[in-house]
């Protein structure tokens, strides 16, 4: 098992992984006390059996699946459900499942006695490698994403590799999507996933994945908890993506790799990208893609993507479009444009992939 320290202002977090992960620190955080599990129903039918066996004499919460149900009306449901189950404020939340589980999971910590104690055990590569990690949590409201949310460390991260041997495909090539963007920033992580294209979903290659883009996720969270400068370096691809996210039906994921490859495009049109670097980071996205089959979204409708890409608050400055850029090696810098510009260089950015 191997640990990694975040320490914030607010809390220093622990990050466990490894596959003895569970077996070492639930008797520590789990056992002698009250808890209370947030989980989803695809995780709970895998895995239900086995959390009850280890979490007993504890309420559960079972979410359907799907970021449509990371909303206000799930949390006020699982509230209630905490409310219910007479939880104190010396009670521990425990979120085990992907991104949506450990956002809505943390929210609900963070408000149920204005903040009770929780840990994130990551099940999807996505939330292994980045969501779990550095305390933002969050739901969408009237279609702009993680519009109402806090930032709220979890004491602990379980990460045990394990979960993800049940992972479908293309949940694979979404963890993928986030690995990508760390390998856009970080020369380390570039060079080892180039340098084993063909190992991309073995598990022991993506355990090692997942420690290197934790532990560059640590160092960034560390610098700048609540995102006001370093942090935003963590937002490549997602101004784009999050709108075609929220346009085309694509999961996370997968809507923040084609986010890359079109800000990619246009960072390297405007200067703002070194071109090497951007075809390097261009051809990973376009591995990653192929990794599992998705439906290709209609981008001639990108206006609409455009207009969402507004609707997230933390985007825009100015009336300005702003996305994060990895220039080159270990540089990264914002680069904003007005929404007409963007739009346009959008467009731009689909055609030129045809
Ligand atoms: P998800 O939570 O919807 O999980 C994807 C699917 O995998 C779901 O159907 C789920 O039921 C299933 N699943 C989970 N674990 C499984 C397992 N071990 N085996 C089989 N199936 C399993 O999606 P995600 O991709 O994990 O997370 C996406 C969410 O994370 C988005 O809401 C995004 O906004 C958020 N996110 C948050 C942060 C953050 O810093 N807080 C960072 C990135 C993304
Ligand atoms: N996923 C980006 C962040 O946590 O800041």
């Amino acid at each position: 098992m191997r640990e990694i320290m975040v320490k914030t202002p607010s809390m220093t977090s622990t990050i466990y992984i490894g596959e003895d992960v569970i077996a070492k620190r639930l008797p520590v955080l789990a056992s002698g006390q009250t808890n209370f599990v947030v989980t989803d129903e695809n995780v709970y039918a895998l895995y239900g059996e086995w959390l009850r066996a280890k979490f007993p004499k504890t309420e559960f919460f079972i979410l359907p699946s799907g970021e449509e149900h990371k909303n206000f009306s799930s949390l006020q449901t699982i509230l209630e459900k905490m409310t219910q189950a007479g939880l104190r404020r010396t009670a521990r939340l425990f979120a085990v499942g992907g991104g949506v589980v450990g956002d809505i999971g943390g929210l609900a910590a963070s408000l149920y006695m204005r903040g009770i104690s929780y840990v994130q055990i990551p099940t999807t590569l996505l939330a292994q490698v980045d969501s779990s990690v550095g305390g933002k949590t969050a739901v969408d409201l009237n279609g702009v994403k993680n519009v109402v949310g806090a930032f709220y460390q979890p004491c602990e991260v379980w990460i045990d590799p394990t979960f993800l041997k049940t992972l479908p495909e293309r949940e694979i090539k979404c963890g993928v999507g986030e690995i990508v963007k760390y390998a856009a920033l970080n020369a380390e992580i570039l060079r080892l996933i180039e340098e084993n294209t063909e190992r991309i979903c073995d598990l022991g290659f993506l355990t090692t994945l997942v420690e290197e883009c934790v532990r560059h996720k640590a160092k960034v969270v560390e610098i700048d908890e609540k995102e006001t400068g370093e942090r935003k370096s963590l937002n490549v691809g997602h101004t784009t993506g999050h709108a075609i996210e929220l346009t085309s039906g694509l999961s996370h994921g997968e809507s923040v790799l084609y986010g890359m490859l079109f800000e990619t495009r246009m960072a390297v049109r405007a200067g703002v990208c070194d071109r090497a670097h951007g075809e390097r980071v261009i051809q990973l996205v376009e591995k990653a893609l192929a990794l599992a089959p998705c439906s290709k979204p209609d981008f001639s409708k990108i206006e609409t993507d455009a207009e969402k890409a507004r609707s997230d608050k933390k985007n825009t400055e100015n009336g300005e479009i702003m996305m994060a850029v990895a220039q080159d090696l270990g540089a990264w810098t914002l680069f904003s444009m007005p929404l007409e510009s963007y739009k346009s260089a959008l467009a731009q950015a689909v055609k030129d992939g045809r």
